[in-house]
């Protein structure tokens, strides 16, 4: 799989998306403090952009979903450092929403800590792929089914920097 020479979204049309985005989130939130919660690895560019779009008091905080080899079915949640979840209106940001397994695990393990509110924001979205019934609050995109990549996004490790979103094929 190689880099395609088609670009998805260009640099300023993602900058243009996530102003909006931030505009939605800070007037849903409006007058309270929002808690972002970022899925690593995909989430860590979009973070940092979509947070400075958003003009409310805010914590920040990242967590990983670490697969167990032993078993796919044994997962853990490890967060980068503390976050409180009790009584908070946690909003998780995601890269791209697929089969929606992921994060339908990470919302019910998330609900257990008793969070005020929880919503979901996800740069990009496949609906077509979806499993789970699982509907995003917030979207940035809605993609083809395509593998993308670039602005946090991977394949096999790699193109994550890409400034620009783009496909592998
Ligand atoms: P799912 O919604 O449980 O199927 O998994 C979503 C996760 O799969 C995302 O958080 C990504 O890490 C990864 N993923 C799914 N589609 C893509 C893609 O097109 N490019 C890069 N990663 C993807
Ligand atoms: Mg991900």
């Amino acid at each position: 799989m190689n880099l395609s020479r088609e670009i998805l979204k260009s640099e300023a049309e993602i900058a243009e998306r996530v102003g909006v985005l931030g505009r939605e989130i800070t007037g849903h939130y409006q007058g309270q403090e929002v808690s972002l919660l970022g899925v690593l690895k995909g989430s860590f560019i979009f973070m940092a952009d979509l947070a400075r779009e958003i003009k409310l008091p805010t914590q920040i905080g990242f967590l990983e979903i670490i697969v167990s080899r032993k078993s796919e079915f044994l997962t853990e949640i490890a967060f980068s450092s503390s976050f409180h979840i009790e009584g908070r209106h946690v909003l998780i940001l995601e890269d791209i929403l697929d089969t929606g397994v992921t994060l339908a695990y990470l919302m019910q393990q998330i609900q257990l800590f008793q969070p005020r509110s929880l919503r979901i924001c996800t740069l990009l979205d496949k609906p077509h792929r979806r499993k789970v019934d699982l509907q995003p609050d917030h979207v940035g995109f809605q993609v083809p089914d395509r593998h993308v990549v670039g602005y946090g996004l991977d394949y096999q490790g790699q193109y994550r920097n890409l400034p620009y979103l783009g496909f592998v094929e």
